[in-house]
């Protein structure tokens, strides 16, 4: 566990890097990341390269023991580039060229584009891959930030009909399976078929509503590859002159909306997983529940301990500014994602930068480079990191719960909403949070992750899915396991359509149930009341019938009152649930500890509010992590003796937070 920063020695006068790296050691800072933005400097005219920059500024962190994750700079492409190749350029949904100005405004699918970042990445590499400085290497940057990932220029267009030709073989097999006939569709050859830029006619959803949801789903998934392949050839470049470890800094930030890359086969070609969480800024405000829910993703995309490669260190935005971090709060947010798995946290930026769009985004220090109250308070978080890891390797919660995530359930979802209010993320955290608020971690699992090592798979919205994942929740359920489904569910087959089996669809066995009705609420609510107590659904309610399933809830009102909303199937050695409505807050909360009851998952019976409670392990010693993320002390029961790690005080029962505050608490060994 330590800390580190995002550096900028070309920013700066060169007198300035001894203060720099002296003040750093004093904050324990052991790791900088450099470089992702300099491709001008490294190649300031084309094939015209120069490393003297960059040799100077390595040479001097090596000096200074300290250590470096050095980035390659695809993601601003210079002037020159972007001026002589225009064909680089992505478009947007209306087919116009993004343009230089700002960065990102590169297409993955640009020959010239790849062919030009395969270049610097391997001299890069080659130049610097054995440096005893570099630990290891992040490419590019954000990939797929700012709505970049779909991208909508004719190389793309291109390149996804000859990725349609090798996925459907025939037009008329694309035809048939995309159902072209509606709305006289139907394509002659493949280089007819169009990439869904802005259309004719839409709702108020997005601009591409009113287009065919099968080729829609399938350019979500083309996009995504193209990113992956991209993403790719880049670390292979790297991987062609350097053993370190390759990354890239991902982007789930609580307060973004997720990027359309499906990040579970992205993480496959990377070696760890790191994230970039801004908590509180000129966008936004993040709940403390959905970092902590990023948190969770992050460590589940490898199922291994994570980086935080961009941690807020001080007020940001780049035309208007979010608040200053109370005090307590640098220090807290580190600790959350400690908790949640992150082994090392680096902050953004060292020192805030007089010039650019980012005038305004301030890092720990100030534009005056002076220590400051943020600088102690990382110095501080540093000093105890330094000594917690005398004790303790990467500490990870290894949960028995998971959600099921499916990138294609979730584009899905997000091309037919299905009904007002619905989100597919959004609907996941509901259970996220009702479960850890209960102290009871989550994780995230893909639809071809194996499910045994949890006793519950909670399952919501898995609009469709491939034959050999419902093979393996079948033989999950049958050897004992636990799984939960919502509506929605079962509706789908991959390519997006309607099934015309009666619902839910795939999953009639293992629910033991079909739905007769389906009822969007609009503007209306029904009452529900079942095992979760009372409850008042919003969004959905499917109107049950049990086949073999027993009753677990219950609609009071509307037409279908009396009819079962919830129900459970013994499906050989385990439990299938299937929930029809939506649930308020509270009653997910029984829910949630209605189900870990069941299967003797510890958990709370209560919520500490503005706490978050968890339990993480290095494989070896077990911790249990408070974090108070609220303004005012808290005292929170516990049970046992302990001795509190931070500050080797012994307690018993119970102990005290102060706002802001953190304690990790060993009950094992005091
Ligand atoms: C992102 C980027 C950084 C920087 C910060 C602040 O996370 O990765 O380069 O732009 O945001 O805006
Ligand atoms: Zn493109």
């Amino acid at each position: 566990m330590r800390i580190g920063v995002d550096y900028y020695p070309e920013h700066w006068d060169k007198n300035r890097w001894k203060t720099d790296i002296k003040m750093m050691h004093k904050a324990h800072i052991g790791v900088v990341r450099i470089g992702e933005f300099a491709w001008s400097l490294y190649e300031p005219k084309e094939g015209k390269f120069e490393f003297g920059w960059m040799d100077e500024i390595l040479d001097f962190l090596d000096k200074n023991q300290m250590k470096v994750v050095l980035c390659t700079p695809s993601a601003a492409p210079p002037k020159w580039l972007t001026d002589r190749y225009t064909d680089s350029l992505q478009w947007d949904i209306y087919g116009r060229p993004k343009l230089f100005g700002t960065r990102k405004h590169y297409c993955f699918n640009s020959d010239v584009y790849r062919k030009k970042v395969k270049i610097l990445n391997e001299k890069i590499a080659s130049r610097y891959g054995n440096h005893e400085v570099v630990e290891g290497w992040q490419i590019d940057n954000e990939l797929g930030w700012s709505n970049t990932t779909r991208c909508y220029c004719e190389s793309c267009r291109k390149k996804f009909q000859s990725w349609l030709k090798a996925k459907y073989q025939t037009i008329e097999n694309l035809n048939q399976t995309y159902g072209t006939v509606f709305w006289s569709q139907i394509y002659n050859d493949f280089e007819e078929v169009i990439i869904p830029r802005a259309g004719a006619c839409y709702d108020s959803c997005h601009d591409t509503q009113g287009q065919n949801p099968a080729l829609l789903l399938d350019y979500d998934r083309f996009c995504s590859d193209s990113v992956i392949s991209f993403a790719k050839e880049s670390v292979n470049s790297i991987r062609k002159f350097s053993e370190k470890p390759v990354t890239t800094n991902l982007l789930d930030a609580a307060v973004n909306s997720g990027t359309g890359i499906d990040y579970f086969k992205l993480a496959k070609e990377l070696d760890f997983v790191t994230w970039d969480n801004y908590v509180e800024f000129q966008w936004g405000k993040a709940l403390k529940e959905t970092v902590s829910r990023d948190h969770a993703l992050l460590r589940s995309y490898k199922k291994q301990p994570f980086w935080v490669m961009e941690q807020q260190a001080g007020p940001c935005g780049w035309s208007k500014m979010g608040p200053s971090p109370a005090p307590g709060k640098l220090r807290l947010w580190t600790y959350q994602a400690v908790a949640n798995g992150a082994d090392t946290v680096v902050y953004f930026r060292w020192r805030s930068c007089p010039f650019g769009t980012e005038q305004l985004w301030h890092g720990i220090l100030d534009h005056n480079g002076d220590e400051n109250r943020r600088y102690e308070e990382i110095a501080k978080t540093g000093l105890e990191m330094d000594k917690l890891s005398k004790y303790y390797k990467a500490l990870m919660p290894h949960p028995k719960v998971a959600i099921l995530k499916s990138f294609d359930c979730e584009w899905s979802q997000g091309i037919h909403r299905q009904a007002e209010g619905l989100q597919y993320d959004q609907y996941q955290l509901d259970y996220y949070k009702a479960f850890t608020k209960l102290g009871c971690p989550v994780d995230f699992v893909s639809p071809e992750d194996d499910f045994g090592q949890y006793k519950l798979i909670l399952a919501p919205l898995l609009l469709m899915t491939e034959e050999d994942t419902k093979n393996r929740l079948e033989k999950y359920a049958d050897g004992g396991g636990t799984i939960l489904f919502s509506f929605r569910s079962g509706i789908k087959n991959m390519h997006n359509n309607m099934l015309q089996e009666t619902l839910p669809g795939f999953l009639q066995k293992l629910t033991g149930i079909e739905v007769e009705e389906v009822d969007p609420l609009l503007e209306k609510e029904t009452n529900v009341s079942g095992v979760f107590g009372q409850s008042t659904g919003k969004i959905w309610c499917d109107i049950i019938k049990s086949k073999q399933a027993q009753v677990l809830g219950i609609y009071t009102g509307d037409y279908y009152s009396g009819r079962p909303c919830f129900t459970v199937n013994k499906f050989g050695k385990g439990h299938v649930y299937y929930l029809g409505c939506d649930l308020d807050e509270n009653a997910m909360k029984k829910l949630a500890l209605y189900l870990g009851n069941g299967l003797e998952i510890k958990m709370f019976p209560y919520e500490i509010e503005g706490v978050e409670a968890i339990t993480a392990d290095d494989e070896e010693k077990e911790v249990l992590f408070l974090l108070n993320h609220s303004d005012s002390p808290v005292v929170v029961p516990v049970q046992g003796v302990y001795r509190e790690m931070l500050t080797g005080e012994r307690g018993e029962d119970s102990i005290y937070l102060e706002a802001t505050g953190v304690a990790i608490l060993n009950f094992d060994n005091n």
